[in-house]
């Protein structure tokens, strides 16, 4: 059996080789990952790229874990995290325990991811406390975009780079075993990284960061729009436009099904 990544082997790269991560919400892509990844994150992204919401806001414990464990049947030797969608943990520490530890015991995932404000350091040592491996996530927050008005990049004003390397501190100091960092300029998320002992995953971050993650659909050209810091390596929209446009066309024409698809059963 291959060696999984753990919490503590991703938070011993500090500084050292980038680590990589990409989104994952389904076995197959999962399966397809695997090998190139440290880190495969279950976002709660998937409320939007997968099931079409307009934001994060109205994804379930049950979506969360129905797609955790469909990517932890592939995921072998990357550390699998799970995201807390809005609504799971903001309450109280016990609430969030309650809820990770449910999410790890029904997926067999080994870590969880908050959007760490600062009113989540309490809950970050709450929970690496009692044995559950939180990666926080800080600066563009989308859980918090109602409240934003918006997805707003951070740290156009003194004020806010205070308040988001503040929030990073905190969430370090709490346990945190690694800690996303999105959408904030190249100098705050520079900032972020010499000051926490964790490392930092960048998203729209720029490369100051000890590793990089990158929604799958986003990168894999499969989204109708993406935010600019996406680099887009392959063209998923463009192929399966194709490939259906000649499967509707074939059919329409009856040129598919051909003699080369069909069961020769022998009659007797
Ligand atoms: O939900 C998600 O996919 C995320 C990553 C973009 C970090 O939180
Ligand atoms: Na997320």
């Amino acid at each position: 059996p291959v060696k999984r990544q753990t919490p503590p082997s991703i938070r011993a790269r500090k500084g050292g080789e980038p680590i990589v991560c990409l989104t994952a919400y389904d076995a197959p892509t999962a399966g397809l990952l695997d090998p190139h990844c440290d880190v495969l994150l279950v976002g709660d992204s998937l409320g939007m790229v997968v099931h079409g919401l307009p934001s994060t806001i109205g994804v379930t414990m049950e979506m969360m874990i129905l797609h955790g464990q469909a990517v932890m049947r592939r995921a072998r030797q990357a550390l699998v995290v799970i995201d807390m969608p809005f609504g799971s943990y903001e309450k109280s520490p016990q609430q969030a325990f309650e809820n990770a530890s449910r999410i790890l015991a029904e997926t067999g995932a080994q870590a969880v991811k908050l959007e760490t404000g600062a009113f989540a350091a309490e809950t970050v040592r709450f929970l690496t406390e009692r044995g559950v491996p939180v990666m926080g996530h800080v600066g563009l927050r989308p859980q918090a975009s109602l409240a934003d008005g918006g997805f707003k990049a951070k740290g156009r004003s003194q004020t806010e780079r205070d308040r988001v390397l503040e929030e990073a501190r905190l969430t370090d100091e709490a346990g945190a075993f690694s800690i996303v960092i999105e959408g904030t300029s190249q100098d705050l998320a520079e900032e972020i990284s010499a000051a926490v002992s964790a490392p930092t995953i960048g998203i729209g971050a720029s490369a100051k960061c000890d590793g990089q993650v990158l929604v799958v659909n986003d990168m894999l050209g499969q989204s109708d729009w993406v935010p600019r810091f996406v680099k887009k390596y392959a063209d998923l929209r463009g192929l399966t436009d194709e490939a259906a446009r000649r499967f509707a066309e074939e059919v329409r024409a009856r040129s598919f099904p051909g003699p080369e698809h069909v069961y020769h059963v022998k009659a007797g």
